[in-house]
C-alpha cells in the first residue's frame, strides 16, 4: 500500500549540486515529498541515527562523513515507497553501481561504499524510526494504515 520512506541527500550530494537531478528523479517516479528540511548533524545525532552500525569498522568514518556538511532529509510517499526508492538509489557502493546499475542515483553521484550520496530506509520499521528521528509526526497522520 501507500508508504513513506526517509530519503537523505548526504553532504557529498548536497555540496556536489546533485539536488536538482535527484529531485527530478523523485518527481518523475511519482513520489510526493511530504516533508523536507536541511539539517547539519552533529556527532551525537549522527551516531544515534546510525546506532545499528556502531560496532562496524566504518562507523567512525561514517559519522565523520555525515557530519562534514549539511544534509537534505525528505519524507517520500507513494505505493511501495520503500522498495521503489531503494531500487532508484541502487547498490550501496557507488563505484560498483556505475557498473551494475548505471542509471541509478548512486551511479550518478556516489563515489565509493562510504560516500554514496543518498540514503533510503530499508524496511517499514526503519522508515518509521528514521522519519520520527527527523520529524515530529502529528498524531492525526499515521502512516501504514489501509486508507
Ligand atoms: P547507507 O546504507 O545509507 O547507511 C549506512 C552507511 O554506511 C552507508 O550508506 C554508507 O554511507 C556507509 N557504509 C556502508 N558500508 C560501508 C563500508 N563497508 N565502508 C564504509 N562505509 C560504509
Amino acid at each position: 500500500g501507500r508508504e513513506a520512506t526517509l530519503a537523505i541527500i548526504k553532504p557529498d550530494g548536497l555540496l556536489g549540486n546533485y539536488t536538482e537531478t535527484i529531485k527530478a528523479t523523485i518527481a518523475h517516479s511519482g513520489f510526493k515529498i511530504s516533508r523536507e528540511k536541511v539539517v547539519q548533524l552533529d556527532e551525537e545525532g549522527a551516531a544515534s541515527f546510525y546506532a545499528e552500525h556502531s560496532t562496524k569498522k566504518f562507523f567512525h568514518g561514517l559519522i565523520k562523513y555525515m557530519t562534514s556538511g549539511p544534509v537534505l532529509v525528505m519524507v517520500l510517499e507513494k505505493e511501495n515507497a520503500i522498495s521503489h526508492w531503494r531500487s532508484l538509489i541502487g547498490p550501496t557502493d557507488g563505484r560498483k553501481a556505475k557498473i551494475t546499475h548505471p542509471d541509478s542515483i548512486r551511479a550518478i553521484c556516489g563515489t565509493d561504499v562510504e560516500k554514496n550520496c543518498v540514503h533510503g530506509s530499508d524496511s517499514p520499521q526503519s522508515s518509521e524510526r528514521e522519519i520520527s528521528f527527523f520529524f515530529d509526526i502529528p498524531s492525526g497522520s499515521q502512516r501504514g494504515g489501509d486508507d
